[in-house]
């Protein structure tokens, strides 16, 4: 059964337009990722639920949204991505940041994160205190459209990459929700008890009658392997002025909204992602520590 929280908060996180919350801080073939997350949403839950120093992850961090605001906001940042061709981009992402006087610690791994906890520095195991991250929505979703002059629309990296590596974007939801069952476990054995994990996601609809629950699907398997909750909050994907929303959808997603109302499912502008906040357990079985200045790991000692 799928469960439930209350919204809490609205983030708003979409009040300048994306190419704005990016321009100057990431690489111009950031682009080519397909769905990215808001550079302002991704510093809103940095700094709601860490203090600089903290070690923050995303197990699928696509072109490096979480790592680059991590090490901008001083924090630490490690993900991991399936394909080699976003773990490129976020790479620079970070090189970019550290051009920029970013002193803060950044790494990127490429691998398959349903077996995550292998491909992290061991040293890095109980040490995070937040992850941060976005799972695909299925292969049908995101797009990036161009207009070419004189040539009209060109529609490209449709998809997210190559079949048959385990990308999750590919694999069905039932195989796309064990994956991520596996990889939400592995983020537990890599969290520090009372670490936070977020995460951010949308329904999916395929037919007038059949809207998957993807946001709530994900939240029961978080909970499925022992993550507990905290709140549930909205982040906007268009701007609120004046009481208006002001919608921010690029080609592509006015597109798909016209596409799918021509085809009788009913779909409106998508305006915000589902923001689910869980925690790791405390372990009440240890001793209260001293009161005292916190020791956050050194880069050396995480590698
Ligand atoms: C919604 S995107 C994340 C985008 C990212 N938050 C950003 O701002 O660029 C989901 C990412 O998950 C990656 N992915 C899918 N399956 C994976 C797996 N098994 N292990 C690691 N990454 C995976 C995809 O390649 C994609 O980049």
């Amino acid at each position: 059964m799928v469960e439930h929280l209350p919204v809490t908060s609205v983030w708003l996180t979409c009040q300048r337009p994306a190419r704005e919350q990016r321009r100057g801080r990431y690489v111009a073939d950031t682009s080519r990722h397909p769905a990215k997350m808001l550079p302002d949403a991704a510093v809103h839950a940095i700094t709601a639920y860490t203090a600089p120093g903290d070690l923050v992850m995303d197990p699928m961090c696509g072109a490096g949204t979480t790592l680059v605001e991590a090490v901008r906001s001083g924090r630490d940042g490690i993900g991991v991505d399936i394909e080699p061709k976003f773990t490129a981009i976020a790479q620079a992402n970070l090189a970019l940041a550290a051009t920029h006087g970013c002193t803060s610690w950044g790494q990127v791994v490429t691998g398959d994160s349903t077996n995550l906890a292998a491909l992290l520095p061991a040293s890095s195991h109980g040490q995070v205190s937040l992850v941060l991250t976005s799972p695909p929505y299925g292969r049908a979703t995101h797009g990036l459209v161009r207009t070419v002059p004189g040539a009209g629309v060109d529609k490209r990296d449709h998809l997210y990459g190559d079949k048959g590596v385990g990308n999750l974007a590919y694999l069905g939801w039932n195989r796309l929700l064990e994956g991520w069952r596996r990889i939400v476990a592995g983020c537990v054995r890599v969290l520090r008890p009372g670490g936070v994990f977020v995460f951010t996601g949308r329904p999916v609809r395929l037919a007038p009658d059949d809207l998957i629950d993807l946001p709530g699907e994900l939240f029961t398997a978080a909970l499925s392997v022992g993550l507990e909750p905290v709140e549930r909050c909205v982040a906007m994907l268009a701007a609120v002025r004046d009481g208006q929303l002001i919608h921010r959808a690029n080609m592509f997603g006015l597109m798909a909204v016209r596409k799918a109302r021509t085809d009788g499912i009913p779909v409106s502008l998508v305006a915000h992602e589902d923001v689910y906040v869980l925690r790791k357990p405390r372990d009440r079985l240890r001793p209260v520590a001293k009161a005292g200045p916190q020791h956050h790991m050194t880069p050396a000692e995480r590698r």
